[in-house]
């Protein structure tokens, strides 16, 4: 078995075991790094139009599924972990009849083709590229599923500040007679491409892996198969958002962004 074959497959074990966890902790509505930082720079970038078909990537419980549904779109939804399928479906409500959630897996070339090709007015990934061992194969992919000028919109954890690496810093420092306590984020990789586990939730069961890849792997992936920028937010929680963890992201960090937020679209 290949590296990256065994380090999807672990990946794979270890959503299927923490589903449960994270279908809680998701709950309906998601959580503040979903509600504050990821969603409404997502749905400004993605700019709805009525009956657009959607394609919802890794799409978990179906926390952005439900929402694009919501707005009026059709979403075709799919995720590797079939316990977070199940748990995806149990979630609905009226939404249903816009919604198809399938099981597969976004490193697989011919299980992403059989979703369709030149389908998709937009496709939509929210925190998932970072959790996938490989993300070549849906770049090179996606501009077939995808119609003319398609656009990718996707959030993950910032590269720079919010990688594996990352070790949240307090100081406190003598500043010409005045106290100050300074809040830093510590990074020690960042340029080369590496995986670390990790836990996404403090109670889950089993680490999984994160895949953390710099900024220009990610966009270079996107102009070499046909994608260019034409959206882009870096996401910091607001000085007042309260701290989830004393050292955890919050206000404290109001000046280091914990997200990214890009749209991709296709030159033709
Ligand atoms: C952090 S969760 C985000 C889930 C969802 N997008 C949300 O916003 O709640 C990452 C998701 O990526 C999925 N995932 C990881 N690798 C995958 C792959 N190769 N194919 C499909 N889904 C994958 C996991 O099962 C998990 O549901």
């Amino acid at each position: 078995m290949s590296d990256l074959t065994a380090l999807n497959k672990e990946t794979h074990e270890a959503w299927e075991v923490n589903a449960d966890v994270w279908d809680n902790r998701m709950g309906d509505e998601g959580n503040d790094f979903f509600n504050i930082l990821c969603w409404p720079a997502l749905a400004s970038l993605l700019d709805l139009r009525p009956d657009s078909h959607i394609l919802d990537i890794a799409c978990g419980n179906g926390l952005t599924t439900r929402r694009l549904a919501e707005l009026g779109a059709q979403v075709t939804a799919f995720d590797f972990s079939s316990n977070l399928i199940e748990k995806a479906k149990t979630r609905l409500a009226d939404q249903a009849a816009r919604i198809n959630f399938h099981v597969i897996d976004a490193t697989n070339e011919s299980q992403l083709l059989s979703l369709g090709e030149n389908k998709f007015d937009s496709a939509l990934s929210n925190m998932a590229l970072f959790d996938m061992a490989d993300i070549e194969t849906l770049f090179r992919i996606l501009p077939r599923l995808l119609k003319p000028n398609g656009a990718f919109v996707f959030s993950i954890t910032h590269p720079a500040f919010n990688n594996a690496s990352s070790a949240h810093v307090v100081e406190e420092i003598d500043d010409h007679g005045e106290m100050k306590i300074t809040y830093a984020i510590k990074t020690s990789r960042y340029m080369t491409p590496f995986h670390q586990r990790g836990l996404a939730l403090r109670n889950q069961p089993k680490p999984q892996v994160y895949f953390d890849r710099p900024l220009q792997y990610y966009l270079n992936l996107g102009f070499q198969n046909g994608f260019v920028l034409d959206g882009f937010e870096e996401r910091a929680f607001p000085p007042e958002t309260p701290q989830s963890h004393p050292l955890g992201w919050g206000g404290k960090f109001s000046e280091l962004p914990a997200v990214i937020v890009a749209r991709m679209r296709l030159v033709s």
